[in-house]
């Protein structure tokens, strides 16, 4: 198994990298019909794809921890009795998969009462599965095993930062964050969508973005994502002194998170 040394004994890496990367296999194996189901509004869609990703995680984790719990963004929910749940999104970035754009993936976190413990996060469509284990760091596997390190970046200007983002499914709240778009878009370098939560983190822990900020992200979203954010030095809040939630995920170096942070918290960006 191609994981760094500082990882290979864990065996919830171990197990996480393996049914991550298990589920980006399957998932690459696109079929050519998608069926999918509209979700929370019509523009956010689940596919059958979705849902055979998840049970297979599910399955797995049962027979391998059948005492930790388990969250899944479609519907798998089973109550911990060790103190340590599973928190997955089979697919995290679907509107991207159901396009056949590159930016989605698999993420799979294992949380304790402390927060994330280890995060996988498998992109098939970038040769990518990034993996991380609290206080052991951060790492990115290519597709030959080779891993590398990752290191958030070393911006220090807002003005210089290029910055991801994303938008919720309904009107309203896109409204909103459209509003705060307006404020934040002429003090940064440039705005990217990529369309994956999960990698909008990994992206920051690889200094491909400076930065990262949404409101509305769920814990499967991010789970993975930050933990592999933080590993690699990034600071992954909420605004006000808040920890990242559902009205906030802030991810950025120390000195960018703060400036970004600040502007955020001013334009309200945590209120629709
Ligand atoms: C979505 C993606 C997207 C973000 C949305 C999420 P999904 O997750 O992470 O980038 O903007 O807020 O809901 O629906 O593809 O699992
Ligand atoms: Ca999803």
């Amino acid at each position: 198994m191609p994981l760094p040394d500082r990882l290979a004994h864990n065996d919830d890496v171990v197990l996480a990298y393996e049914v991550a990367r298990r589920a980006g296999d399957f998932l690459a194996a696109r079929p050519d019909v998608l069926h999918t189901e509209t979700k929370t509004s019509d523009v956010d869609v689940v596919t059958h794809m979705d849902k055979a990703s998840e049970a297979q995680i599910v399955q797995a984790l049962r027979l391998a921890r059948p005492h930790d719990g388990v969250l899944g963004e479609e519907g798998a929910a089973q109550p911990s009795e060790s103190g340590r749940t599973w928190i997955i999104d089979p697919i995290d970035g679907t509107t991207n998969y159901l396009y056949d754009e590159p930016f989605w993936c698999v993420s799979v976190a294992v949380v304790d009462v402390a927060g994330p413990m280890v995060g996988v996060v498998d992109a098939p469509a970038l040769a990518s599965t990034y993996v991380a284990a609290r206080g052991a760091g951060a790492w990115r596997i290519d597709l030959d095993g080779h891993h590398q390190r990752l290191a958030v970046s070393t911006m220090d200007s807002l003005e210089r930062a290029l910055v991801g983002t994303g938008f919720g499914y309904s009107s309203q709240r896109r409204a909103a964050q459209a509003r705060v778009l307006t404020e934040l878009l002429p003090v940064v370098r440039d705005i990217r969508r990529l369309g994956s939560c999960a990698l909008d983190l990994c992206f920051v822990a690889e200094g491909k973005l400076d930065a990262y900020y949404e409101r509305g992200v769920h814990v499967w979203d991010h789970a993975a994502g930050a933990l592999v954010a933080r590993e690699a030095g990034a600071e992954v809040t909420g605004l006000h002194g808040q920890p990242v939630s559902e009205e906030m995920c802030v991810a950025g170096g120390l000195v960018v998170h703060r400036l970004l942070r600040d502007i955020l918290e001013s334009a309200g960006a945590d209120r629709d």
